[in-house]
């Protein structure tokens, strides 16, 4: 497995794990979405030797503060630290470039998710009440870089 940086011709593989991962109250990328996050913020994929993607994270570079925007891996690849692999490059990345603080939300529900930010020093900030669309609340959650 190699995590790298992703290329425009990805963004169709990633539009392919998208609609496995995630349903369309969690606002799902679309194949033009990844292409512009491609090309304009932080993107990095999860590679199989086979040349599959098995996971991905998103982060969006802002003015001020980084927004963990999205991540996920591919149910058969779960459980095998791959998320912990993409967390650990992404927030590398984006303490390099001199973000003092990682911010994003997540639903309250998705209790993989928050362990997962919790272990990487995320904490919850804020209730959002009623985020999603089928009026699901969301976590805002924080992380101040070293
Ligand atoms: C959340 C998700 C990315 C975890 O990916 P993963 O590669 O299976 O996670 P890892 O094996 O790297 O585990 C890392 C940590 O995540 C947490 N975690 C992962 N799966 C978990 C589970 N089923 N229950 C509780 N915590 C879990 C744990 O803290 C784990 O650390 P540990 O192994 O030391 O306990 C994955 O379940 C996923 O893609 N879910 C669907 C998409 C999604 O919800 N994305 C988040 C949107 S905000």
């Amino acid at each position: 497995m190699k995590i790298r940086q992703a290329l425009s011709c990805d963004a169709g593989k990633l539009h392919a794990l998208e609609e496995e991962l995630f349903s369309a109250a969690d606002f799902p990328l679309s194949h033009r979405s990844f292409y512009y996050h491609i090309h304009h913020n932080l993107l990095y994929v999860a590679e199989t030797e086979a040349g599959a993607i098995a996971g991905y994270a998103l982060a969006l570079i802002q003015r001020r503060d980084a927004k963990l925007y999205s991540l996920g891996v591919a149910s058969v690849h779960r459980g095998s630290g791959l998320s912990g692999l993409l967390m650990r490059q992404i927030l590398q990345q984006l303490a390099i470039l001199g973000f003092k603080r990682t911010l994003l939300e997540v639903r309250c529900d998705n209790t993989p998710a928050i362990a997962l930010y919790r272990k990487f020093g995320f904490s919850i900030t804020k209730k959002l009440d009623a985020f999603y669309r089928d009026g699901c609340d969301a976590y805002l959650m924080e992380k101040e870089h070293a």
